[in-house]
């Protein structure tokens, strides 16, 4: 039931893509143009707080802290995800958000996953929707596709879906959930980034030549992928995702104009990451649409690279991040407990 006024807070974790996704199939439903695959990170976690109040005109943003101006693409994006939520719920009246990183905002490091699970976990229980799981994921990538993950925890499967509006994600069970950890590695201290995902995949649809074939080549990752995690066999999971991930970055970087996400301190973590591999550390790098490396290996192995990483040349901050849990109401009409938040991190998040 709606109850203007009331105040609910959500938490989300971030997810990064062993599978990646990067390409749309329709803009205005953001369906993707493949399925994708990830493991959602506790160290990375995004708050958000909804009140939607009949007294506000527009909707309001304050993000990390900083009222955002009302013609701000942000809050253009936030009132245009709101309006899916009022149409939903039936509700003509605007909303107060404020939302807050534990990372660098869109830098890179998955804020809008993130964000949008948080957004909309809070948005519709604060609207009086009681959405299951599913139609939360597809709500949440109308805001962001990657976001459509982070409504779960552990690894994650996205669907590209068949029809108008059926892309949605679901948790994958695998033996490898409780060993796995992901190392951190921020680049350049968390700076905005150059190009942001969704005009870059855009960019690398519409002119690179390598496009078509990574759109070839996404189902047959997934299928191998969804086998090792199956099996428990994390060295063919990560074979699959430090090779995903240069698969994405070549269809960019063979855009015209190249996109370019690559800062001198990512080639190096590339190759310490395959340099320890090459030594029996289990470590396999993966990159998104910014310079940070992240490492997916085993609770045993994460502070020895973590160890490796920090003395790098440009890196800032490495953070070891055990696997997440689901996005969660923690405050509000359906607030649940402390346990039903994400699982700990194994260290403090990056500044
Ligand atoms: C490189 O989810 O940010 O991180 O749907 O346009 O908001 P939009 O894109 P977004 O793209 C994420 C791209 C990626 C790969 C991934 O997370 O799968």
């Amino acid at each position: 039931m709606f109850r203007p006024m009331e105040v609910v807070t959500a938490r989300a974790c971030a997810n990064i893509a062993l599978v990646k996704y990067w390409g749309k199939r329709d803009a205005l439903l953001n369906l993707p143009a493949a399925g994708s695959l990830s493991l959602t990170l506790a160290a990375l976690t995004t708050e958000t707080t909804v009140q939607f109040d009949e007294a506000l005109a527009d909707d309001e943003l304050v993000l990390d802290g900083a009222a955002v101006p009302a013609q701000a693409g942000d809050v253009r994006r936030l009132t245009a995800f709101l309006d899916l939520v009022r149409a939903q719920a039936g509700i003509p009246i605007h909303a107060r958000v404020a939302s807050r990183n534990n990372f660098p905002t869109a830098s890179g490091l998955a804020s809008s996953a993130s964000g949008f699970a948080a957004l909309a976990a809070a948005a519709t229980a604060a609207a009086g929707l009681e959405l299951p799981p599913r139609e939360l994921s597809i709500l949440a990538r109308r805001g962001s596709g990657s976001a459509a993950r982070s409504v779960f925890g552990g690894f994650v499967r996205m669907h590209a879906g068949s029809t108008s509006d059926d892309a949605y994600a679901e948790p994958v069970a695998s033996p490898l959930a409780e060993r796995v950890r992901m190392v951190i590695a921020v680049v350049g201290g968390g700076a905005p980034k150059s190009h942001s995902s969704r005009d870059a995949m855009d960019h690398t649809a519409a002119t690179s030549p390598m496009y078509r074939a990574w759109l070839d080549l996404v189902p047959r990752d997934l299928e191998a992928a969804e086998a090792a995690l199956a099996a428990g066999d994390l060295e063919r999971l990560g074979v699959i995702a430090e090779a995903n991930a240069l698969a994405m970055h070549a269809s960019a970087l063979a855009a015209r104009p190249a996109v370019v996400y690559w800062r001198p301190a990512t080639l190096a973590l590339l190759e310490k990451v395959r340099g320890l591999r090459a030594c029996g550390v289990a470590a396999w790098a993966t990159m998104d649409a910014g310079p940070h490396v992240k490492v997916l290996t085993t609770v045993d192995d994460a502070s020895t690279i973590a160890m490796q990483l920090r003395d790098l040349d440009g890196v800032t901050a490495v953070t070891i991040s055990a696997p997440g849990g689901a996005a969660d109401v923690t405050d509000g009409p359906a607030g649940g407990p402390a346990d039903s938040s994400p699982a700990a991190a194994d260290e403090a998040p990056p500044p």
